[in-house]
């Protein structure tokens, strides 16, 4: 009887940890999920108005704009033509690198979404594709996503 109360004590602690170390990870940006007239919003777009591109990433982020901004958005959050990848299915254990550079030099067979194929980037260089890739892993550590 008393293992058992052990093991539960231990539990509820280890749960207790888990809880204010989620909140304390998350504080930051909570406090941006909420917009002035109360509702909820992206985080990643609030976080992206609040947050300055540093400087490694502002030729990632250029190139992005002008090669793949149309259809995945400002800073990568979607648009009505292709997929935010600034998702948790794009994250580097899903979507590694090489996803990038062969979907900017080959294109992508829709499989994941509804918005048809992505054409093949043909005034995209694999340098640009170089540049592009860490400038939407920050962004996707930004939401946290990994
Ligand atoms: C004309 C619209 C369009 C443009 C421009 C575009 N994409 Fe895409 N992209 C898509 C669509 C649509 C998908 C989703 C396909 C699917 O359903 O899985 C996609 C998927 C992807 C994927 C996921 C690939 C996979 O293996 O599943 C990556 C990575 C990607 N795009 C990167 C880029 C990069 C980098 C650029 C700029 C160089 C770019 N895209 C420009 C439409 C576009």
């Amino acid at each position: 009887m008393r293992r058992v109360d052990m093991k539960l004590t231990w539990f509820g602690l280890a749960v207790l940890l888990w809880v204010v170390g989620c909140s304390e990870g998350q504080g930051e940006t909570s406090s941006k999920h909420a917009s002035d007239d109360g509702t909820v919003q992206n985080t990643v777009a609030s976080q992206d108005a609040s947050r300055p591109v540093p400087e490694e990433y502002q030729a990632g982020e250029e190139r992005f704009d002008e090669l793949c901004a149309r259809c995945h958005g400002n800073a990568g959050q979607g648009t009505n033509a292709g997929p935010p990848l600034v998702h948790k299915i794009y994250e580097p254990s899903h979507h590694a690198d090489f996803a990038f550079m062969r979907a900017a030099m080959q294109g992508v067979r829709a499989h994941h979404w509804k918005f048809g194929n992505m054409p093949k980037i043909s005034e995209a260089t694999p340098d640009d594709v170089t540049q592009i890739i860490p400038y939407v892993r920050w962004l996707q550590r930004q939401a946290g996503i990994y």
